[in-house]
C-alpha cells in the first residue's frame, strides 16, 4: 500500500496587501516587487491565526475527499509559525475539526514542511501503521515579519493548505528529504525563549531573517538536484510528469528551475503573483486550486517540491 492523495483543501485571510500598500510602509515599489519576485498582492491574517487557517483548510479537504474527520488517523501540520509552543498546531486542529481518534502533532521544516509531513505519513502508511492521514501546510509569517525591513516584508504572505492521504494501491511512488544545517543561518528566525532567570536576558522578539542571494542560489540548485533524485530513484522519465509544484518562493526561482530541468514553463503553475510566499503552505494551496480547477486527472504524474529554512528540501513524485 502507498498513500494517495484523495482531497485537498486550501484557506487564505480575506485581507489582500498589494505591492502599493507597502510602497508606503517601506521604501519599495510595485515595480521593484514584481520584477524581482513575481509578487503582485498576498493575504495577511488580522485576527486569525495560524491553526484558524489550517483548520478552515482541514475541513475543506476533508469535504473534497469525502471522509468524516473521525477516521482520520493522523495529523501532522508542517508550520514555522505556531500559535503556541504547546498545545501544538495539530492537537488545535484536532480539537477544531473533531478529529477524536487521530495521534496529532507538528513538523518544523520551514517551506519544505509539507513535502516533509508527506514522506512521514507515507512511511507509516508504508509500514502498516496508519490508512488515513491530514497534512497540512500552514502559516502565519506576517507575525514574525519585520515590517520595517523592505528586504523580507515584501515577500511573505499567509495562508493554509491541506491534503487527505489514504492507504491506497497507487499514489506516492517516491519521495525524497534533505537538510543541511551548516547553512541554516542564511534563513533564520530567533526563537523567542533566549532568557532565563540564570542569563538574566529577557525573551528576543524573533523576525526572520534572509540572505536573499544564498537562499536563491541554494534554490536554483538543491530544487532539481531533489527532483532529478526522485525521478531517478523511481526509474521514472521527467516527460511523464504533467506538474511541477514548486514552493512558491519566487518567480525566478520558478523559472530557473524549469530552465535546469530543460522543462517548459507551463508544467510550472504559479500562483505567487496573488499570494506571495506563504512558506509550508505553498505547495498545498497550489496544489489544491490544480485539484478544484479540474487540471488533475487520476493517473498525472505530479512533483511536489519545497525547500527552505533549515536549511531543507524535500521532493515526492505522486499519482494523482
Ligand atoms: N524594494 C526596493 N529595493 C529593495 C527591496 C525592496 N523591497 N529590497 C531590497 N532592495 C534593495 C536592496 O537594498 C539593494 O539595494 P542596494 O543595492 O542599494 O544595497 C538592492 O535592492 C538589491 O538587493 P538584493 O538583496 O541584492 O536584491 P536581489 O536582486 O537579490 O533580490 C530577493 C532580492 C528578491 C529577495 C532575491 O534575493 C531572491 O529572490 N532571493 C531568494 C530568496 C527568497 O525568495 N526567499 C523567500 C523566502 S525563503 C524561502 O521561501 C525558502
Amino acid at each position: 500500500m502507498t498513500g494517495r492523495i484523495i482531497g485537498t483543501g486550501s484557506y487564505v485571510p480575506e485581507r489582500i496587501v498589494t505591492n502599493e500598500d507597502l510602497a508606503k510602509l517601506v521604501e519599495t515599489s510595485d515595480e521593484w516587487i514584481v520584477t524581482r519576485t513575481g509578487i503582485h498582492e498576498r493575504r495577511i491574517a488580522v485576527e486569525e491565526g495560524t491553526s484558524a487557517m489550517a483548520s478552515r483548510a482541514a475541513e475543506r479537504a476533508l469535504e473534497n475527499a469525502g471522509i468524516k474527520a473521525e477516521e482520520l488517523d493522523i495529523i501532522l501540520m508542517a508550520t514555522s509559525s505556531p500559535d503556541h509552543c504547546f498545545p501544538n498546531g495539530a492537537c488545535e486542529v484536532q480539537a477544531a475539526i473533531g478529529a477524536v481518534n487521530a495521534v496529532a502533532y507538528d513538523i518544523s521544516a520551514a517551506c519544505s514542511g509539507f513535502e516533509f509531513a508527506l514522506s512521514t505519513v507515507q512511511a507509516f502508511i508504508r509500514a502498516g501503521i496508519y490508512k488515513t492521514a491530514l497534512i497540512i501546510g500552514a502559516d502565519c509569517l506576517s507575525k514574525l515579519t519585520d515590517w520595517s525591513d523592505r528586504g523580507t516584508c515584501v515577500l511573505f504572505g499567509d495562508g493554509a493548505g491541506a491534503a487527505v492521504i489514504r492507504a491506497e494501491k497507487t499514489g506516492v511512488i517516491h519521495s525524497v528529504m534533505g537538510s543541511d544545517g551548516v547553512k541554516g543561518p542564511v534563513l533564520s528566525c530567533v526563537a523567542r525563549s533566549e532568557g532565563n532567570f540564570l542569563n538574566e536576558r529577557k525573551p528576543e522578539l524573533g523576525y526572520i531573517y534572509m540572505d536573499g542571494q544564498e537562499v536563491f542560489k541554494f534554490a536554483v540548485k538543491k530544487v532539481p538536484e531533489c527532483i532529478r533524485q526522485v525521478l531517478e530513484e523511481s526509474k521514472t522519465d521527467i516527460e511523464e510528469v504533467k506538474y511541477f509544484v514548486l514552493h512558491q518562493a519566487n518567480y525566478r526561482i520558478c523559472e530557473a528551475v524549469a530552465k535546469r530541468l530543460k522543462q517548459p514553463l507551463d508544467k510550472v503553475p504559479m500562483n505567487i503573483g496573488s499570494y506571495g510566499n506563504t512558506s509550508g503552505a505553498t505547495v498545498p494551496i497550489l496544489l489544491d486550486e490544480l485539484n478544484r480547477q479540474g487540471r488533475l486527472q487520476r493517473g498525472d504524474k505530479l512533483v511536489l517540491a519545497g525547500f527552505g529554512g533549515g536549511l531543507t528540501w524535500g521532493a515526492a513524485l505522486v499519482e494523482w
